[in-house]
């Protein structure tokens, strides 16, 4: 296994949004205060958006820890194909609710009912879907209508919002005008710049056990940044087929010849416009460059998406399953 060879007590690349390793920018500080903020003071509705793969769900999966904690209910709507009653169901399950009556307004009711009493004990819930870009407008019109719950003063029921940029622009549409006037405020996720990206590199290794031995070098740490326009999801996807490469090499430190090669194995391309690692990334303030890194970004992470679907019934692909 890869893992002893680098001295790591877990993976520490894997793909899934767990919150344990969750690095925090200025961006995502921002975030997760906006989002906590919004829902302490029951400002009723928050968005956050990003781009596919810069840690919206992670954050999201943070939050509900925090919530957790604090003892808020919460439910966590992310299968974005539900219909209005399917969603309405889902909500209410999630919550804890029981139901009897498969009826809309029944249902309504009920919750409505339950969130008073909630008010009145001095609690709130939280209702959070991600992937909110893919909901038809028919489920998004019935969450303007969760958002009329309310008391003469305060919201009964926070919730928010998570979805890629495009749910700003469907926002933004004349049959969603009422839901978007209901947002009162708006979270992002972003891209890391390079230095981040270093730092970020860093700090999931150190979680998944390293003792701080250098793993990739500057230099690999440079091009993965390249080659990932900061991505987080397509950084930790290199970085993994980085550390298995090595493994089978018997290479202790990784260079950016190999981050190179496992790039170009997924057909990855750098952007010659990129910025170097110590300027701002495509998060910067060059508004032109910054536009081209993103949809070259994103281009890499549909490829990258594809082989690895590909990779799954792929014998000669090494992953650290078949190690
Ligand atoms: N701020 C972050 N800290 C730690 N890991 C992150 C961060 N942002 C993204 N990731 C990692 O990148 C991958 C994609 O993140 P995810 O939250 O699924 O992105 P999104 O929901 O925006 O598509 C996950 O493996 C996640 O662990
Ligand atoms: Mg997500």
């Amino acid at each position: 296994m890869y893992k002893e060879f680098f001295g790591l007590r877990a993976n520490p690349f894997n793909v899934n949004p767990d919150p344990r390793y969750l690095f925090l920018t200025r961006h995502t500080e921002e975030a997760l205060a906006c989002l906590t903020y919004g829902i302490q003071s029951r400002k009723g509705f928050v968005l956050l958006t990003g781009e596919v793969g810069t840690g919206k769900t992670t954050l999201i999966n943070k939050l509900l820890e925090w919530l957790r904690v604090q003892q808020v209910a919460t439910a966590f709507v992310f299968n974005s194909r539900l219909n209005v009653p399917q969603f309405l169901d889902y909500m209410m399950a999630d919550f804890g609710i029981v139901c009897d009556s498969s009826a809309k307004s029944q249902i309504l009711l009920r919750l409505y009912n339950w969130l008073l009493d909630r008010y009145r004990a001095g609690e709130t819930a939280v209702l959070i879907v991600d992937e909110a870009q893919n909901l038809s407008d028919e489920v998004l019109e019935e969450i303007r209508m969760l958002t009329n719950l309310e008391t003469f003063t305060e919201k009964l029921l926070q919730i928010v919002l998570v979805g890629q940029p495009e749910l700003e622009h469907k926002l933004r549409q004349p049959q969603l005008r009422q839901l978007k006037q209901r947002l009162t405020l708006r979270a992002k996720t972003h891209p890391l710049t390079g230095d981040e990206t270093r730092a970020y590199v860093q700090q999931r290794l150190r979680i998944a056990g390293s003792n701080g031995q250098e793993i990739f070098d500057a230099g690999a740490i440079e091009a993965l940044f390249r080659y990932s326009g900061g991505i987080p999801r397509v950084i930790n996807l290199l970085c993994e087929h980085c550390l298995v490469s090595a493994f089978v090499d018997q290479q202790k430190v990784i260079g950016a010849t190999v981050v190179e090669s496992v790039a170009r194995d997924f057909d990855l391309s750098t952007n010659p416009t990129s910025a170097p690692l110590t300027t701002p990334g495509p998060a910067g303030a060059n508004g032109k460059a910054e536009q081209f890194d993103l949809a070259d970004a994103l281009r890499s992470l549909a490829t990258l998406a594809e082989r690895l679907r590909e990779s799954e019934g792929d014998k000669d692909l090494p992953t650290e399953r078949k190690l």
